[in-house]
């Protein structure tokens, strides 16, 4: 089956532009100028099925929010390719974007900065659903507007109101009616609880589900949150200074955890009264720079069974059991 999002050796650089003067340099008598880049995204690959929900961990500035950000193009790519539904969508014009935008929506992290301050929640549904087309007229986009707020749980009554009116949670909705008012069959969820309260999560967590099933779109889903991802995902990637290390399904994942990064970042989840999910294995040192990507395994400078092959060479993803995929030397 054709996927819906095929990403493909997708990189995604920032060039740190500095004054002239600071980026000049002397080397062996000659004045250099220095440009540094932070190398976000480098060399991603996966797909995500029609209806399926693939998720992204990876610690703070592992490059998640900069993938999702290329995928849906807020960045153009500086390398590879993004396909939606087999359509090369990584260099398209504004114009040619259009239908996509509509197609693949974003949840944010933060509801609130996400929902323009001085706009009615009916505004803010009401306007990407006549800007699509979606309702031909006002009359026809309020009813469509009064729908989708019910069906996320906010009362039509409300729909007046302006967002800073509503709490963390209800804000949440509100930006989940709003990407589901446009039909999209993709949507890409970015730490979409991680500002709530506790006991809110969950409620948001179970509605972007039942959302899931009823409609059946596919996520990309990123938390910081391993259990929440557990509970939710088929399938995840786990990232490491922009790339992936480890990826499949997530029963091979939480079950049988093979990469030497995936074992740290799992070992480091507290399990309550739980068998913990892996032998404890601490990494050494701090991450690296993606302003200067080791060379070899971008692991190696901190992995405890790290050779001088991890050193020098780049492993690649290669399957270790059937759509379970790791990128490591010793395996
Ligand atoms: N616009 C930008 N300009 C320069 N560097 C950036 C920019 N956006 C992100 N970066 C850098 O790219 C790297 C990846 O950042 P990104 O936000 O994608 O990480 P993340 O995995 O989403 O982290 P977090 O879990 O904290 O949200 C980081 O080193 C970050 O500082
Ligand atoms: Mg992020």
């Amino acid at each position: 089956m054709e996927p819906l999002i095929e990403v493909k050796n997708l990189s995604q650089e920032f060039h740190l532009t500095k004054g002239l003067l600071q980026s000049l340099r002397f080397e062996k008598g000659k004045l250099i100028k220095e440009d540094k880049v932070v190398h976000a995204v480098n060399s991603v690959n996966f797909q995500i099925q029609k209806g399926e929900v693939f998720s992204l961990v990876g610690e703070s500035g592992c490059g998640k929010s900069t993938t999702a950000r290329t995928i849906i193009r807020l960045l153009e790519p500086t390398g590879g390719q993004v396909l939606y539904k087999g359509k090369d969508i990584s260099h398209l014009s504004a114009k040619e974007l259009l239908p996509y935008r509509k197609s693949m929506q974003m949840i944010f992290q933060d509801p609130y900065a996400s929902l323009n301050p001085r706009q009615r929640v009916e505004e803010i549904i009401m306007e990407p659903l006549l800007f699509h087309g979606i309702a031909k007229t006002r009359s026809e986009a309020r009813e469509r507007c009064m729908d989708i707020l019910k069906r996320v749980g906010i009362r039509p009554e409300q729909a007046g109101r302006y967002p800073h009116q509503f709490s963390g949670g209800q804000r949440q909705r509100i930006g989940i009616a709003r990407a589901l008012a446009v039909n999209p069959e993709f949507i890409i969820a970015d730490e979409p609880v991680s500002a709530l309260d506790v006991s809110i999560q969950a409620q948001i967590l179970n509605l972007l589900m039942d959302l899931k099933d009823e409609f059946n779109f596919s996520y990309l889903f990123i938390a910081h949150d391993l259990s929440v991802v557990r509970h939710i995902s088929d399938r995840l990637g786990v990232m490491y200074l922009g790339s992936i290390v480890e990826l499949g399904d997530k029963h091979a994942l939480f079950g049988n955890p093979v990469h030497p990064y995936t074992k740290v970042l799992f070992s480091a989840v507290p399990t309550v009264g739980e068998k913990p999910l892996v032998e404890s294995i601490e990494a050494q040192g701090e991450i690296p720079s993606p302003v200067n990507l080791p060379k070899g395994c971008y692991f190696s400078d901190r992995c405890p069974y790290a050779t001088e092959k991890c050193r020098r060479e780049k492993p690649v993803l290669k399957e270790i059991e059937p759509g379970h995929l790791a990128a490591c030397h010793m395996l």
